[in-house]
């Protein structure tokens, strides 16, 4: 067996097409973002979860990273409802899960409790401010938590590029077939950028194959949309990448903005996908001042490399340097910041959004193009 073991031993498939929910009267309406989870938690990227949390693990979770049983998970993963929806449920209960009218899943209820957001946002956010995004999605969404196992009933449909979703088993395959014993895998909510590249490349001198595994589901309204972002990453690899030791397949989870917290969470459900490895960069997901630049690896020394199973591979800041005539970074350009090119994400949108192309030295112009085209008609929906 060639790709990792899934976090906790086995990889968890809650897919059940043939239940018949007929009989079931009991609903929960479902947003955007439970359905994402729903879905994750049955194909087994989020093993060994196989439901929403109940509330010893959800506390363990929140206040020392691990379920109850003691394995390592950093992200709660929950199912809120309203008071009403929660009065109408009990411990036995086996509800339906509907998103826009379309029965998705059930839940096997085993108990409904009402979490702490104060100390949830704190500690998983580490901050309780409302401009934070992922603590303001937090306080929007509803007050109760229905906790228990699940089964996905029917795939939520994909009306884009649709041959990039890849279930953790299908991915696992993948990687067997192409012989690749040591994986790399990337999370990105943005387009791949110069130093995005570089990082990559340089983590692919040492393992077989690198999973670029863009995230696909919610992200906060100034991030560049997802059909963007994909169209740009294949116009990427086609040019520059072998594309015998890249393999491209999103993952549809919500965006956190948890920082250091997302980053073990991401590095565990790509273990999941069957990532021996995962790349961490600076500031990895993180939003604002929020987190200190390197926050998100330090992180990773609170468990041993056995608890984890995914080796972290941690990349300094990097940029183009004009002295160096490359791609550097502290580590290995002995040139002042004056000579490096800087770019913030805030300003790169506003350049591409008013049509002008970031030099090449911080993006290839093939993907500025796809993004320049692509936020012209973004803008113009
Ligand atoms: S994230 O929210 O998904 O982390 P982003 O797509 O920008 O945001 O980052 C993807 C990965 O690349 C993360 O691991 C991040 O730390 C890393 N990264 C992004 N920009 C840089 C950079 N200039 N130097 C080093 N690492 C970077």
């Amino acid at each position: 067996m060639s790709t990792n073991q899934p976090h906790g031993g086995t990889l968890v498939n809650r897919i059940n097409f043939s239940y018949d929910t007929g009989k079931i009267t009991k609903e929960i309406e479902l947003d955007a973002f439970a359905l994402s989870d729903l879905e994750l938690l049955a194909i087994g990227a989020y093993s060994p979860l196989t439901g929403f949390l109940g509330e010893e693990d959800y506390k363990r979770v929140v206040h020392t990273m691990r379920l109850a049983d003691g394995t390592v998970w950093s992200i709660p993963i929950t199912l809120p409802v309203t008071e009403e929806t929660a009065a109408r449920l009990a411990p036995g209960d086996t509800v339906k899960l509907v998103y826009q009218g379309a029965v998705y899943g059930v839940i096997e209820v085993a108990e409904l409790y009402t979490p702490d957001k104060e100390v949830e946002a704190q500690n998983v956010y580490g901050t309780t401010e409302l401009a934070h995004p992922g603590v303001k999605k937090l306080w929007s969404r509803p007050a109760v938590y229905v906790a228990g196992p699940i089964t996905l009933v029917k795939r939520p449909e994909k009306n884009q590029f649709k041959e990039f979703y890849l279930d953790p088993g299908e991915t696992r395959a993948v990687f067997e077939k192409r012989g690749w014993k040591t994986v790399v895998g990337f999370q990105t909510r943005n387009p791949v950028h110069r130093a995005h590249e570089y990082i990559q490349k340089t983590a692919l001198e040492i393992v077989d194959g690198l999973f670029l595994n863009p995230l696909v589901g919610e992200t906060k309204a100034d991030d560049i949309p997802a059909d963007i972002r994909m169209e740009s990453y294949q116009v990427l690899l086609k040019n520059y990448y072998p594309s015998d030791r890249v393999f491209l397949a999103v993952f549809p989870a919500a965006m956190r903005y948890a920082g250091p917290r997302e980053a073990i969470f991401h590095a565990l459900v790509r273990k999941n996908y069957g990532c021996t490895h995962f790349i961490v960069g600076r500031d990895h997901a993180g939003v604002g001042n929020y987190y200190g630049t390197y926050d998100a690896q330090l992180i990773f020394s609170d468990f041993t490399a056995d608890e984890l199973g995914i080796t972290p591979l941690f990349f300094e800041h990097s940029f183009y340097c004009k002295k160096c005539g490359n791609m550097a970074s502290a580590k290995t350009c002995p040139h002042s910041s004056e000579d490096h090119l800087h770019l913030s994400g805030t300003k790169v949108r506003e350049m591409l959004s008013q049509g002008e192309a970031p030099p090449p030295e911080f993006s290839r112009p093939e993907v500025v193009e796809v993004l320049i085209r692509g936020m012209k008609v973004a803008v113009g929906k």
